[in-house]
């Protein structure tokens, strides 16, 4: 693999990936709605002169796969991109700023730019690779409860691949410096909703009502066991609440407490433990305080990041050879989720992170916050890493090295 001409290649490309990366952000569409993204995917592959292109998941005209076949009918390696925004008003007084009310504040704007990229050179190269390559743009990755990368694999998009590769910018990192990790990176999540529904009445006779609100309190103190009694120290969990609604007046017993929160782990083990505990400790709380109890509890993504240890290292020696050691450093555990999980159940894969957040260009903001933005001059690097990747992985794949 020649990783100076990848570099040089992804380079000469720099301008033209931040005028796409800035046009896909002023355009952007929520989950399931990505169809004008979809169409302008497909049209740019077919100006590279990729043939075999298929848009459309779940029956919508959404979503786009494409298959770059090499020298051979080898092994074949996935790379995978999201393509959906988010329900946001842009606050960043930019030139490219959404006017739409949605807003690419996840960065998936330049995932869809990278992805493009490493398209463009591996189909310059495509007469030198041991293999096939399989471009992903997975739509609805933001939606949570009807996952993209669970449509299409159900859709059969992983049939016949062997290994595969997301990347993540990540603006609480340095721009530019790849962040990789074996094993255990981003937790599942699920969601939940409880209702405790006693008897209204006069704050001056509680002992004529049942009072959900003292339900609801002991129930938020109950849960705090669970993490700190119940599961293993050495395992890592969270579960909060995000709203608590209840009465409205000073002197009314109200009738509902309502309570919703979300709970993160890094193992179905600990998972399936946390929602058992939860349930009992809902169940028992309802008893004690005489309440009838509703529960919802939803598993939006149900599995971690996992990634397999090979490609992780695989993935790391490349970056190194690629940027450089000072640029490359292991990643911590996230507690926020992606449904690039929904794959690793399927298929031995590496999700990784590429650094975008520069004070001096204002682009450290959160993902997800309306003042999100990219250090476009990352995009380069993004395109090559995949790029290098994919080249690297066909060949240990096509050796019997991986
Ligand atoms: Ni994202």
């Amino acid at each position: 693999m020649d990783l100076t001409r990848i570099r040089n290649e992804a380079q000469e490309m720099a301008g033209a990936a931040t005028e796409m990366r800035r046009y896909l952000h002023a355009h952007p569409e929520l989950s399931w709605g990505e169809v004008e993204t979809s169409r302008f995917i497909a049209r740019r592959l077919k100006e590279i002169g990729f043939q075999d292109i298929r848009v459309g998941v779940d029956g919508k005209a959404v979503g786009v796969v494409a298959d770059l076949a090499g020298k051979e009918a080898g092994p074949c390696v996935a790379l995978r991109a999201d393509i959906d925004a988010l329900n946001l008003v842009e606050e960043n007084d930019v030139p490219y700023k959404s006017k739409c009310g949605a807003m690419h504040a996840c960065g998936h704007d330049a995932h869809i730019t990278m992805l493009l990229g490493a398209a463009r050179i591996l189909y310059s190269m495509k007469d030198e690779l041991p293999g096939s390559v399989r471009f992903i743009f997975q739509p609805a990755e933001e939606h949570g409860m009807h996952s993209g990368a669970a449509t299409m694999i159900e859709e059969g998009v992983l049939d016949g691949v062997g290994a595969l590769a997301g990347m993540h910018l990540w603006s609480h990192v340095p721009s530019g410096r790849v962040q990789w990790r074996s094993g255990p990176v981003m937790a599942s999540a699920d969601g939940w909703n409880v209702k405790f529904r006693g008897r209204g009445g006069h704050g001056a006779m509680p002992h004529k009502t049942i009072d959900p609100v003292v339900a609801a309190a002991n129930f938020i103190l109950a849960l705090q066991t669970i993490v700190s009694r119940e599961v293993n120290p050495l395992e890592t969990a969270v579960l909060s609440v995000g709203k608590l609604v209840s009465g409205e007046v000073i002197n009314i017993i109200p009738e509902v407490a309502e309570m919703i929160g979300n709970i993160r782990t890094f193992s179905v083990e600990v998972r399936d433990q946390m929602e058992e505990s939860f349930r009992r400790i809902a169940d028992g709380i309802a008893a004690t305080y005489r309440c009838n109890l509703e529960t919802q509890y939803t598993r939006i993504y149900p599995y971690p990041v996992v990634n397999d240890r090979v490609l992780s290292e695989l993935l790391r020696d490349t970056a190194i050879a690629l940027v450089g050691k000072a640029d490359v450093e292991e990643s911590p555990m996230l507690m926020t989720s992606e449904d690039f999980s929904f794959y690793q159940t399927k298929v031995r894969s590496v999700f990784f992170f590429l650094g975008s957040g520069d004070e001096a260009k204002g682009t450290t903001a959160a993902h997800h916050s309306s003042r999100f933005d990219v250090d476009d001059d990352v995009l380069p690097r993004g395109i090559a890493l995949m790029s290098s990747f994919a080249c690297a992985a066909l060949s240990g794949m096509s050796e019997g090295t991986l």
